[in-house]
């Protein structure tokens, strides 16, 4: 069985976009090796964030893992470009896609990480036939569209149920969890088998390189 290391994935969607590109390279100084990347379409979610030219333009100076989150409807319409803007992993929506598989191989044809994503009022089971293909499963653990928002903590019965499956079936993929993490609740997130954390907030406001430590004294 794969060792799962836990790792922490600042989402920038916190960040100060005046000063985006130090931030990023303060992160990286961490020894932190994911980038989260909201990508935001004002249709799949009622905001709208940023898309391709942000990320080929941070892509030029940092060599982190940009795990691109798609909060966008059909994303199979930009999965290319998503490539070209330098993604190494692409996140896709169940809910946002009419055909699921054929997105998910779309992403894995450009070469990139495929992972998939459900809401909190998605159920596990409707992912079931992806969970061989893909690299990571996004539980999402607010409501997407925004930062900042209250960690919704029955999601983690799926974090469980994720985990259970996974070794049920020897499957590989990782589980992620995004939305509300901070340090007040993140021990027990970790506690509950996810592997990666994104965390928006909680890395960007106030001092980055010390929240993100005290974030990681728990994983
Ligand atoms: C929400 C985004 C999250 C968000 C997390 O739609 O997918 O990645 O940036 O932000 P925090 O950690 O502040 O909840
Ligand atoms: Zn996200």
């Amino acid at each position: 069985m794969e060792k799962f290391i836990k790792e922490l994935a600042p989402s920038i969607l916190a960040a100060d976009f005046n000063r985006l590109g130090k931030q990023i390279k303060e992160v990286s100084s961490t020894g932190t090796k994911y980038l989260h990347i909201d990508v935001m379409d004002g249709l799949f979610v009622p905001s709208i964030s940023f898309g391709m030219p942000l990320i080929a333009s941070i892509r030029k100076e940092s060599s982190m893992f940009f795990d691109v989150h798609l909060m966008i409807n059909e994303p199979a319409r930009y999965l290319n470009d998503f490539a070209k803007a330098g993604a190494d992993g692409i996140t896709v929506h169940k809910e946002a896609c009419a055909d699921l598989k054929g997105t998910i191989y779309g992403i894995k044809k450009l070469g990139l990480k495929p992972s998939v994503s459900i809401n909190p009022e998605t159920p596990v089971q409707e992912i079931e036939d992806v969970l061989e293909m893909v690299h990571m499963v996004l539980v999402m653990s607010v409501h997407p569209g925004f930062g900042g928002q209250k960690f919704i903590g029955s999601t983690l019965e799926k974090v469980r149920l994720l985990k259970e499956t996974r070794e049920n079936n020897k499957f590989n993929y990782k589980i992620e969890i995004d939305g509300g993490v901070n340090k007040d609740n993140i021990a027990e997130i970790a506690e509950s088998g996810v592997d990666v954390i994104v965390a928006g907030t909680a890395v960007f406001n106030g001092n980055i390189t010390e929240n993100i430590n005290l974030l990681k004294e728990v994983l």
